[in-house]
């Protein structure tokens, strides 16, 4: 494990710290969106705890290329490094300081900074929309509310969108399952969300 711990799970007398927020995104985009993360080049805006869980499950799954792009250099430096050293995936680190531009050859673009939640609605990555293509998935981490200006900014330039209901969904029931052994409602669990934050 090489996040921040969220949970914690029992193995024979010991108690093993866990993370379950990268386990839950990967498997809305596995389960929910039936993509692959082999061989992908993605791009994680941020390196907080949401974006280091991200990235290293993506990393773990086969991504070939990740680039973290984030406005303070020491953290977003310091995710790279771990992403180079610690697994098989190439890491590069971008200092966000104005209007990013994400690259040609992306596949997947990932809000996971704090932009967007609640109560702040309406703020939204800095970012030029214009370089989003159809082909790219656009993933945001943030549940409350699901619909950000982010994800819409991006549908409209013809990308596939995931929101962060999903990932909440499934981190909790992960979880769940590692507490208490059963696997969890995860259909009662989303419609609970979704009827707390919109859709
Ligand atoms: N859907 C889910 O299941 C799930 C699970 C976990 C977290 N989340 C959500 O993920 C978000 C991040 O959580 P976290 O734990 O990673 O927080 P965190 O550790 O505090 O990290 C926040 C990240 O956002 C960046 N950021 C914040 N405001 C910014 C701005 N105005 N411009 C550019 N970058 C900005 C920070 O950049 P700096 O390093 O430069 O400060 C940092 O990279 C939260 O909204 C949380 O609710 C969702």
């Amino acid at each position: 494990m090489i996040g921040a711990v969220n949970t914690v799970r029992r193995d024979g007398d010991r108690l093993v710290g866990e993370n379950t927020d990268g386990k839950g995104f990967m498997r809305a985009l596995g389960d929910d969106a039936d993509i692959d993360a082999t061989g992908v080049h993605a791009v994680v805006l941020g390196a907080g705890g949401a974006a280091r869980a991200i990235a290293v499950e993506l990393a773990l799954a086969g991504a070939g290329e990740i680039t973290v792009v984030n406005r303070s250099v020491e953290r977003g430096e310091m995710l790279a490094r771990l992403l180079n050293e610690q697994t098989p995936a190439r890491a590069d680190f971008v200092a966000w300081q104005d209007m990013y531009r994400v690259p040609e050859g992306v596949d997947l673009l990932i809000n996971a900074t704090s932009i967007g939640l609640y109560p702040n609605v309406d703020d939204t990555p800095e970012l030029d929309f214009d370089s989003v293509t159809p082909g790219m998935v656009v993933c945001d981490v943030i549940p409350n509310p699901p619909n950000t200006p982010f994800l819409r900014q991006a549908a409209a330039r013809g990308a596939a969108t995931i929101d962060g209901l999903g990932m909440l969904v499934y981190q909790g029931a992960i979880a769940f399952k590692m507490w208490t052994g059963y696997d969890a409602p995860v259909e009662v669990m989303r419609r609970a969300l979704a009827a707390e934050f919109g859709e």
